[in-house]
């Protein structure tokens, strides 16, 4: 898996810089590329655009040498009423150029935004522990934007002071040789500030790239856990680091600002006083003879056009330099790959159905990615015959939710192998191994939906009679009768509006409706009062009538009523048996049933 990076790169090299560019150009221009027509109808509307831009000179030409100069009102009336049509014929273009742009900028951002996300979606748990969920967000929302803006409007504006550049130039030309050659001097004098000091915005815009995703990240860590926050009185103190976090944002984005500023002041001081020179040297060839003032008028409107043009250059280059990083950034993410799934679909297997629910591990040994040197899980082997019930107690961190987890494929172990229906789950598409396994977590995840479409997660092409068979199933009718608008209440972020009892019997309905082979059932510790557990405990029995359950164990009535217990210690498998045969060996799991018995009496709990 590969890492990403939050930080800046390095400096590069101007001439590597530069050939990047280019590169990420086409990049960025391929995104639009399936949309030729809209894109055609922008380009043809920026070329219709800029030549009336440059016709309107033709015309001032014409306007000053023959309308005034020759005092041809005949002449006068037809300029002026062909410059009329050439303004029409802009606006018309301005319209088109300005819609197509737009639609194609939104368009890229969409599928772009689109893409990141679906590609998400299958990358391994691991990855999601390597990088924080504020950084995804702003990346899809805030990289992608910038992308936009570059495509829907700077590229535009690109484009068009290209064209008016170039045509620009030519008009100058073809109007007066001497005064553009002069002109083509006073360019490097421009263009010099611009390269240095461009090179210093960019730098500082990616800096305030990266503190921005600080921001976003705290501003969702603390809202996340407001509760928390507020319950320690934390708030002055998160107040004030987001302060810190922002007002060094600022600082960055001022400094910023003021390149910025500079460069542009600089830029139009050179770009007119180089203007002025050319003015005056050209006024003196019209006082001598050897320029008509309207040539000079022209060439004038000319200067400025162009000017502007080259001017505005600094501002779309900074603009694609952050679009850019964006891209980067975004490219960065669709480049990594899921590492769970082999390369080659070809060599799937399909998992033997019906589904007998028999699951094995064999000397499996894990460690998280996140931290490599410290193995969870040693050597364990254990296996599930159809229809067994096993119940896996231990102390708090001896691995018990990671083997859930190595299960249903979060992660790969790094040794040993794991097997479904006796077939090595390496060789099954993880979607189907996953299909299989119906998981009731601890503490399970409320979507902020209805509660109708929470039930419905757990098999989204279920009918509206088998959501209701699993509500009651589960034992949630008396919950739906409670709600405003019954089952199709909004629950609220993270469910906000069941107790963690009611939280659990929607994960039940999930996995009632899910109907799957292999059930794993990770006990709520938090103490329900006792009608919830009995409830919970109705419900559960029906979902594990029939499958085969491992089930993480708190509770004795669970214990008790399993085939079989595995005893689990610092990710060991420490002893294997039935309660009686525990209870009766000097072990760990007889420490900890007396710890329990000695805490609660009457026993309830088991060891959280
Ligand atoms: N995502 C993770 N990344 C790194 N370490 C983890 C992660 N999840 C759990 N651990 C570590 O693995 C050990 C076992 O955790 P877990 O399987 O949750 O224990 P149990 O469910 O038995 O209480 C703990 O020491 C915990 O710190
Ligand atoms: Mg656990």
């Amino acid at each position: 898996m590969t890492q990403l990076k939050t930080k800046s790169s390095p400096q590069i090299a101007p001439q590597a810089s530069y050939e990047k560019t280019i590169h990420k150009l086409k990049i960025l221009l391929k995104l639009a590329t399936p949309y030729r027509r809209p894109l055609t109808f922008a380009i043809l509307s920026l070329i219709l655009a800029a030549g009336m831009v440059l016709s309107l000179g033709w015309g001032l030409r014409h306007l000053i040498d023959h309308g005034f100069g020759q005092e041809d009102a005949a002449s006068l009336d037809s300029t002026l009423l062909l410059m009329g049509f050439a303004v029409v014929l802009l606006a018309i273009a301005s319209f088109g150029r300005s819609y197509y742009i737009g639609w194609v900028g939104e368009r890229v951002v969409t599928d772009l935004r689109q893409r990141v996300f679906n590609h998400l979606l299958s990358l391994d748990v691991g990855f999601f522990e390597l990088i924080r969920p504020g950084e995804l967000v702003s990346r899809i929302t805030a990289d992608t934007t910038l992308v936009q803006v570059v495509i829907g409007t700077s590229a535009a504006v690109a484009v068009r002071n290209f064209l008016l550049l170039v045509g620009g130039l030519v008009m100058m030309m073809a109007t007066s040789l001497k005064l553009t050659l002069l002109t083509l001097i006073i360019v490097p004098f421009v263009l010099i500030p611009i390269l240095i000091y461009g090179k210093r915005v960019r730098h500082l815009s990616r800096k305030n790239q990266d503190q921005m995703a600080d921001v976003g990240g705290f501003l969702e860590e603390t809202i996340g856990g407001i509760r928390t926050c507020q319950a320690f009185m934390h708030e002055d103190h998160d107040r004030a680091a987001f302060r810190d976090h922002t007002e060094k944002a600022f600082g960055v984005a001022i400094q910023r600002i003021h390149l910025r500023s500079l460069l542009a002041c600089l830029v139009m001081t050179l770009v007119f006083g180089g203007v002025s020179l050319v003015l005056w040297s050209g006024s003196r060839d019209v006082i001598v003879g050897t320029l008509q003032a309207g040539q000079l008028s022209a060439f004038i409107f000319y200067a400025v056009v162009v000017a502007s043009s080259a001017g505005s250059f600094s501002e779309i280059f900074a603009d694609l330099q952050r679009a850019m990083g964006a891209l980067d950034r975004l490219r960065e993410l669709l480049a990594t790959a899921p590492s769970l799934q082999p390369r080659d679909e070809t060599i799937f297997r399909k998992l033997p159905t019906p589904s007998s629910g028999v699951i094995a591990l064999h000397n499996v040994c894990f460690a998280y990615p996140n931290n490599p040197e410290r193995p969870i899980l040693n050597n364990i082997t254990l296996s599930a015959a159809p229809g067994e019930k096993i119940a896996i107690v231990g102390p708090s961190g001896a691995g018990k939710s990671t083997l859930f987890s190595i299960l249903l494929r979060f992660y790969a172990p790094q040794s040993g192998g794991v097997y479904l229906d006796g077939v090595d789950v390496r060789d099954v598409d993880v979607k189907e191994v996953r299909s299989r396994m119906g998981l009731v977590p601890q503490d399970p995840m409320i979507f902020s939906q209805s509660l109708y479409e929470n039930i419905l997660y757990g098999r989204p092409n279920a009918t509206e009679t088998d959501v209701w068979k699993a509500a009651e199933l589960a034992h949630l009718l008396d919950i739906i009768n409670g709600l405003p608008q019954g089952i199709h209440t909004l629950l609220g972020t993270k469910g906000v509006r069941l107790s963690g009892g009611q939280k659990q019997r929607v994960a039940i309905a999930r996995a009632i409706l899910r109907n799957p082979s292999l059930l794993l059932l990770d006990e709520a510790t938090s103490a329900l009062d006792s009608e919830n557990e009995h409830l919970i405990q109705q419900s559960l029995n029906h979902l594990m009538a029939t499958r085969t359950t491992l089930v993480i164990a708190h509770r004795l009535a669970t214990v008790l009523k399993a085939d079989r217990i595995i005893v689990m210690d610092r990710g060991e498998i420490d002893a294997v048996g039935t309660h009686a045969e525990l209870i009766s060996e000097d072990g760990l799991y007889r420490r900890l049933a007396m710890m329990q018995y000695a805490e609660n009496d009457p026993p309830k709990r088991w060891m959280a």
